[in-house]
């Protein structure tokens, strides 16, 4: 049994971190997605908003579970018992610090391999921050992300859409 995970701090999920949960599920016997509670970034959504999020759009996949961790990524691997964790690549600037993130975790704990998987063209230029930007100034974020992310985003940032 292969089990992977694709971490991420996901505030919010996205398109385009649907398409690679979505796509690497079909790779893995099962995918974990490991939403950080970090405390460098200062998130718009506390980590238990952010799981129940993707818990709601992943829903229809039964070998998805979703999870949130805190510290280093390797320790949360260990403790899942996978093997593989995944990443999406958006551009040739993501590869820099996906090289030394892969690579590190690769030192700190060898079973662990990274995978890339090529982000679709049509999210390649989407990050959440992009999403919080627009939607804070009431803009339609509706190419981004799904209808009930929307609402909660809208919701969060007191905007009122008809
Ligand atoms: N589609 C849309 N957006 C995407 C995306 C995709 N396929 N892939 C990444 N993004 C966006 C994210 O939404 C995020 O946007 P933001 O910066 O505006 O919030 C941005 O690109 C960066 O994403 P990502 O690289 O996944 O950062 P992250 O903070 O979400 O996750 C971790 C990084 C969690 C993998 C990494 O910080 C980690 O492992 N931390 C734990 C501590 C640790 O072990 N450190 C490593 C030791 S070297």
């Amino acid at each position: 049994m292969t089990r992977a995970i694709y971490p991420g701090t996901f505030d919010p999920v996205t398109f385009g971190h649907l398409d690679i949960i979505k796509r690497s599920a079909n790779l893995f016997d099962e995918l974990i997605v490991g939403v950080l509670n970090n405390t460098s970034k200062s998130p718009l959504f506390s980590v238990e908003e952010r799981v129940n999020m993707l818990k709601e759009t992943t829903k229809d996949i039964a070998t998805i579970r979703v999870e949130s961790f805190r510290g280093l990524l390797v320790d949360f691997v260990k403790e899942t018992d996978a093997s593989v964790v995944v990443r999406g690549l958006r551009a040739i600037t993501d590869f820099e610090y996906e090289l030394q993130l892969a690579q590190t975790n690769h030192v700190l704990y060898p079973i662990v391999d990274t995978m890339f998987l090529t982000a679709k063209l049509e999210y390649s230029y989407l990050s959440s921050t992009i999403v919080r930007e627009v939607a804070t100034f009431g803009g339609d974020i509706s190419k981004f992300v799904p209808e009930e992310i929307a609402i909660r985003m809208y919701d969060k940032c007191g905007i009122t859409k008809l």
